[in-house]
């Protein structure tokens, strides 16, 4: 029985103010708020446990290096990874992205080649693929969206070519919510020989994910999104593009030997994961993943799906409130505008007067705003602690902002 209620004291910052009104918050899409466990967690691994990992013999350094290396497991086994040597830590899906963009893709695409992105990517998903753009001449082959914010896999499949090298493609777009058919592109593009890289970031803490049934070969996960702390996250990348890619970061622990003219690697996963890593806050992201575990991700994808039809029923009270991303299969992800009003920014402001926590602004997806020929909206993101009234309160709040802008 999922009891939200009971669940929120589980989140201590719910239960504080903001502007003299019980925070609501709505920006989980930003990041999500930690569980006590997670808190603790790091306040245990700081007063009794502490140490750097992989490097020392003493008592500490073992410990540590087995809370460490356990979330490796804890990783692997929430994606359905095939072995949890497919994970690669890290501090989240930006990193994630560069890595097969200098270690997976650089080396081995030239001047011509293609990488097919949606429009609707974030600038995790877009910035690294420009960065071959300017260097190497590959050309970034975007497909287009529904109006309604449906993603058509057929066409991201339709536009491979005999240059395509990669698709990049999110899971869940963080403006509109929009689900993608992920394991129908990574189907095709499997038939035809093309990797697929998923930017998981925005659908982690959402539904169940499950790399093998994807059959993907990339799938980037954010820490504090998944209600674990900033600076942490992971990559799942299959065996085989593992094997093919070279270090992206050079420092200690990713080698095997150094010397003045030569050098070697230490084995995957480890060779991608140079320097001393997030050790804490990587800890805190395995007692983040146990508590989802426990409350059950598909539990909290019903709890979230219920909160997402009851905002659509609501958000129709708000006259000249304008809805982007209507397609029905999306996740509580809510991008608006008010028609005729004021901008985002001063809606949010008043949002915010009332305790309301959204995100306004053109949400770090620049090609996708040129789509919706928007230079912002406000954008409210549902997590696994939300509830029917804090929705009601942000009606209230809408309502308002319409008569003051009006
Ligand atoms: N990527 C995060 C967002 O969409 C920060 O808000």
């Amino acid at each position: 029985m999922y009891d939200v209620n009971e669940i929120r004291r589980d989140f201590p910052i719910l239960s504080r103010e903001v502007n003299g009104r019980p925070l609501v918050y709505f920006d989980n899409g930003a990041s999500a708020q930690k569980p006590r466990a997670v808190i603790d967690a790091i306040t245990h691994s700081y007063c009794q446990e502490y140490s750097n990992v992989h490097r020392g013999l003493h008592f500490l350094s073992n410990l540590m290096t087995d809370r460490y290396e356990a979330v490796r497991g804890k990783i692997g086994r929430f994606l359905n990874a095939a072995h949890e040597n497919e994970i690669v830590m890290n501090s989240g899906t930006t990193e994630g992205i560069n890595m097969v963009a200098y270690g997976w893709a650089m080396p081995r695409m030239e001047a011509g080649d293609e990488i097919i992105l949606t429009v609707m990517e974030h600038h995790a998903n877009i910035v690294p693929w420009h960065f071959l753009r300017e260097r190497l001449g590959v050309r970034l082959v975007w497909i287009d969206i529904d109006d309604d914010g449906h993603l058509d896999p057929q066409r991201v499949l339709d536009a491979i070519t005999p240059r395509t090298r990669l698709i990049a493609v999110s899971h869940v777009s963080n403006v509109l919510g929009t689900r993608v058919d992920v394991k129908a592109i990574s189907e095709g593009a499997r038939a035809r020989g093309v990797p697929v890289l998923v930017d998981g970031s925005q659908a982690a803490m959402h539904m169940r994910v499950d790399v093998r049934d994807i059959g993907c070969d990339f799938y980037t996960i954010t820490g504090h999104k998944l209600y674990g702390p900033s600076g942490s996250g992971a990559i799942y990348c299959r065996s085989e593009r593992m094997a093919e890619m070279s270090p992206f970061l050079g420092g200690g622990i990713m080698i095997k030997e150094v010397h003045k003219d030569r050098i070697s690697w230490n084995d995957p996963p480890l060779k991608f994961e140079a320097g001393t890593p997030p050790i804490v806050q990587m800890i805190g992201l395995g007692v983040a993943i146990e508590y989802l575990d426990t409350l059950g991700m598909a539990a909290i994808e019903r709890h979230e799906t219920a909160l997402r039809d009851y905002a659509v029923s609501r958000f129709g009270d708000v006259e000249r409130l304008r809805l982007q991303g209507t397609t029905s299969d999306k996740a509580g992800i809510f991008s608006f505008t008010l028609e005729g009003a004021a901008h985002a920014h001063d809606i949010s402001t008043v949002l915010d007067k009332k305790g309301v926590a959204v995100r306004a602004g053109h949400h770090c997806a620049g090609p996708l705003m040129e789509r919706l020929g928007l230079t912002a909206t406000c954008r409210a993101s549902f997590g696994l602690y939300n509830t029917m009234d804090e929705i009601d309160v942000m009606i209230e709040a809408l309502e308002l902002a319409q008569d003051l802008f009006g």
